[in-house]
C-alpha cells in the first residue's frame, strides 16, 4: 500500500478537492476502498472507482489516516454495508436506499450488477461535497442532494423520489459520531417522520470512546466526534419510534490485536462495543 499521495492540482494552492474539517472526512474510507485489493485479496470486495476519484482529489497525506489498521477498518465497514444493503434489496426490489453523508462512496455502482434494477439510490452531503462528486462521478448513479442531515427537513426534501415506496434503507457509514446528541436526535427523528417503515444501517462508537478525543480522525482533518452509543440499543434509544435488530462487528474483522482490544473493551463497558455497525428499524406505532 502507498503512502505517497497524488500531489496538488497545479497552481490551486491547495489540493483539488476543496474540503475541510467534517467534509474532509471522507478522504479516509475512499483510501481504503481504494486499496482494497492490496489489503484484503481474498475477498471479492473491489472498488474500481475508488481509486480513479481518490487520485482526482489531489489529497495530501496528513489529511487521510493511510496507515493499515484504519484502511481496512474502513474496507471491512463497506464489507458489512453491502452486505447489509444487498440483504434489504434482494427483500425488496422496489427499495429505495438513501446514503445520509455519502461522501464519495459508490455503492450503487458496486452492487450494481447483484442487485435489481429497479433499487432507487438516493444520497445527500453537505453542499461541498456535492459539488465534488458532481465534478469527479459525472455518470453517477445516485441522485445526490445538498442538505445537513440535522435539518428538520432534509428526509422531507426526498419525498417526492420515494413516492408511495415504504421499503427505505437509510445508511450512515461513518456520520453519526459527528453528529452532537441534540443533531443525532434530530436525524432520527426526521427520518422516522419521513420514512415510517424505514431501516437505518449505522455505525457508531461508545461514548467513551468517541469523546475521548483520541481517534487520529481528529488530528488529520479537524473534526471532532461529539456523540456515540452503547451498544445497537443505545442508538435505538437516542430518539423515540426506533427499535434494535441487530449489531454486525467491524472491528474485530481488522487484526487479531483488534478483536483483543475488542473483547477487552466489552468486558469493561457491561457487554457494550467500543465500535460497531447497528442495524435498527422504525419501531411500528401503537393502534
Ligand atoms: C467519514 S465520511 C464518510 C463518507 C461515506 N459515507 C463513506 O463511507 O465513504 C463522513 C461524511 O459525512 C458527511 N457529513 C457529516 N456531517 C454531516 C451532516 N450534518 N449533514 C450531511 N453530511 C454530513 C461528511 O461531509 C462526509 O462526507
Amino acid at each position: 500500500m502507498s503512502n505517497t499521495p497524488t500531489p496538488d492540482a497545479p497552481g490551486s494552492g491547495g489540493p483539488a478537492h476543496g474540503l475541510s474539517g467534517v467534509a474532509m472526512t471522507l478522504l479516509t474510507p475512499l483510501y481504503g476502498r481504494a486499496h482494497a485489493a492490496e489489503l484484503l485479496p481474498g475477498t471479492a470486495f473491489r472498488d474500481p472507482a475508488a481509486a480513479s476519484v481518490l487520485a482526482a482529489t489531489g489529497y495530501r497525506a496528513p489529511e487521510v489516516l493511510t496507515d493499515r489498521g484504519n484502511a481496512l477498518g474502513s474496507v471491512h465497514r463497506a464489507i458489512v454495508f453491502d452486505e447489509l444493503t444487498a440483504a434489504f434489496c434482494r427483500g425488496h426490489p422496489d427499495a429505495v436506499v438513501v446514503s445520509a453523508g455519502i461522501g464519495l462512496d459508490t455503492r450503487a455502482e458496486r452492487l450494481a450488477g447483484a442487485l435489481p434494477a429497479t433499487v432507487t439510490w438516493l444520497g445527500v452531503d453537505v453542499p461541498d461535497v456535492v459539488e465534488l462528486r458532481a465534478r469527479l462521478l459525472p455518470g453517477d448513479l445516485t441522485r445526490v442532494f445538498p442538505a445537513s442531515i440535522t435539518e428538520p427537513d432534509w428526509a422531507q426534501r426526498l419525498l417526492p423520489l420515494v413516492g408511495e415506496r415504504r421499503n427505505v434503507l437509510v445508511l450512515t457509514e461513518g456520520v453519526l459520531m459527528y453528529l452532537d446528541p441534540a443533531g443525532l436526535r434530530s436525524f432520527l427523528v426526521s427520518c422516522r417522520t419521513a420514512f415510517p417503515a424505514a431501516e437505518l444501517v449505522a455505525d457508531y462508537f461508545h461514548p467513551r470512546v468517541a469523546l475521548s478525543g483520541l481517534h487520529p480522525i481528529v488530528r488529520a482533518t479537524g473534526a471532532r466526534f461529539r456523540s456515540g452509543a452503547r451498544g445497537g440499543r443505545g442508538l435505538a434509544a437516542a430518539a423515540p419510534g426506533w427499535e434494535k435488530v441487530s449489531d454486525h462487528r467491524v472491528m474485530e474483522r481488522i487484526s487479531l490485536g483488534h478483536r483483543a482490544a475488542g473483547g477487552l473493551f466489552r468486558l469493561l463497558a457491561l457487554g457494550a462495543p467500543a465500535y460497531s455497525v447497528a442495524r435498527l428499524r422504525a419501531a411500528p406505532t401503537a393502534g
